[in-house]
């Protein structure tokens, strides 16, 4: 039997993409004060951004698109959303969102208040914005492994089962509404949690009655991992190890633009009738009626077969061994990655890669904007900049979207990352010169270290 892992699908329609002159991308990092959310989509040859809502559906999906009953009260196009992410998630009430923060603002107002405690193993920059957002106090609680990018550990995504029960004895029980786990754990790498430590963290909630809820965007990938490196999950499938896994659980948040693999949308989940009802009250203040909730019902359709689509094997062993592909690739000549490969994403270790660049002067922000420079391509800071100092990585992540890109994409990608190891030692550091009360990385404004400090001369004469 070949061993080339393929694409499992073949391409129907295809969406040109466009060079640009180094002198050009020199110009137009200026014009996005070096923060690559405000470049312009077409200026960017391979865009890494993000894996949200960027990937390719489905011949299927386009065709359940068609079926789309737009009816604003009891749509079908509900029922087949609901019984398609019941069958998966098993969960009693299924409340679509318009995409996972929606969820995630509508279940912490409900659960949370000033001076609550909600521990995650990481907690996702719109998470953490909307958990404080209540007035909580939003607690990462990985295992140590999970904070070391060079080291080699199957479950970095693990929560740390002592430091959880150590912070409910310190806190109280009464001030903790919920627990949170992240699958997989995309601020901390993208890298997976164990089904053994999802059982410890539920026995753990189910000990102290506190409702455990999963923040399940990439729950496909983390059920492949289980299956890959877990014993005793070798012969099961992605889609009964994720059942298994959202049993321990009460609910969850989702973004259907990851696993949901499709372009908008997202759920919260609950076995709690009575915080249900709250939440659907919530839901249509802001959102839309609970068989909308802010989602055409095309939309609802596409869901409702991505989620099963993100389940099937062979594309899960595509999706990755491609990831695994380009972070074996750059890591073998020296470049430091979060160790092992993600599932999404490939995350650089900003602060080894430019060792010389001090952290707040933002070593991510700058070789993000430098993989622009050489090659075109987007990633995205998750450090100093997104988490201010909170941080306790500085990465660079290179998050793939689902079904888009080639090989020879990634191959291209490859050879950029390592011109730009070559010369690390030239990148100079970046000074915030604009940034907003929350949520700062989407709007800030930099400028490099070296040009600040002559304007700062200038000025001063
Ligand atoms: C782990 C995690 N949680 C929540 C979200 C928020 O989802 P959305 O962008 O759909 O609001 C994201 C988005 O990237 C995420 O990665």
């Amino acid at each position: 039997m070949a061993r080339t892992i393929i694409e499992p699908f073949r391409i129907k329609s295809v969406e040109p993409i466009r060079w640009t002159t180094r002198t050009e991308r020199e110009e137009l990092l200026r014009q996005a004060y070096y923060n690559l959310f405000l470049l312009p989509a077409e200026d960017v040859l391979i865009d890494l951004l993000t894996d949200s809502g960027t990937g390719a559906m489905s011949t299927h999906q386009w065709a359940a698109i068609m079926e789309g009953d737009e009816s604003y009260a009891g749509s079908k196009s509900y029922d087949h959303f609901r019984d398609s992410i019941q069958e998966i998630f098993g969960y009693r009430h299924v409340i679509p969102t318009h995409q996972g923060r929606a969820a995630e603002r509508i279940l912490f107002s409900v659960m949370c208040k000033k001076g609550d405690v909600v521990p995650n193993n990481t907690h996702f920059d719109t998470t953490r914005a909307n958990v404080e957002f209540t007035g909580a106090e939003a607690v990462d609680l990985v295992i140590p492994e999970g904070k070391r990018p060079e080291l080699v550990h199957p479950f970095k995504g693990d929560m740390d089962v002592d430091a959880l029960e150590a912070l409910i004895a310190r806190v109280g029980r009464e001030k903790v509404p919920l627990v949170m786990l992240t699958v997989t754990n995309n601020s901390g790498g993208g890298q997976p949690v164990s089904m053994a430590n999802v059982r410890l963290v539920s026995a753990v909630c189910r000990h102290h009655r506190i409702p455990l809820y999963f923040d399940a965007c990439r729950f496909a990938e983390n059920a492949y991992f289980i299956k890959l490196r877990e014993k005793g999950y070798e012969n099961k499938t992605p889609k009964q190890i994720a059942q298994e896994m959202f049993s321990y659980g009460d609910g969850c948040t989702m973004s259907a633009k990851k696993d949901g693999m499709a372009n908008i949308g997202g759920f919260l989940c609950t076995n709690d009738d009575m915080l249900a009802q709250q939440e659907k009250n919530l839901l249509i203040l802001t959102e839309g009626y609970p068989t909308y909730g802010g989602l055409a019902g095309r939309d609802l359709e596409a869901i409702a077969v991505g989620v099963q689509e993100a389940l099937e094997e062979d594309y899960l062993r595509y999706r990755i061994a491609s990831t695994a592909y380009l972070g074996n690739h750059i890591a073998q000549q020296g470049v430091p990655i979060v160790q092992p490969p993600g599932g999404h994403a490939v995350y650089l270790d900003a602060r080894a890669f430019l060792s010389h660049i001090p952290l707040d002067q933002f070593p991510g922000a700058a070789l993000a904007a430098e993989l622009y420079l050489e090659g075109g391509i987007r990633s995205v800071e998750i450090g100093r900049l997104m988490f201010g100092a909170a941080a306790q990585m500085d990465l660079v992540r290179l998050a793939i979207p689902r079904r888009v890109y080639t090989q020879s994409h990634i191959d291209y990608v490859v050879e950029v990352i390592l011109e730009v190891w070559k010369k690390r030692e030239k990148i100079q550091g970046l000074k915030l010169t604009y940034e907003a009360p929350f949520l700062r990385h989407f709007t800030a404004r930099m400028e490099p270290v070296e040009q600040a400090v002559l304007a700062n001369l200038v000025d001063r004469e």
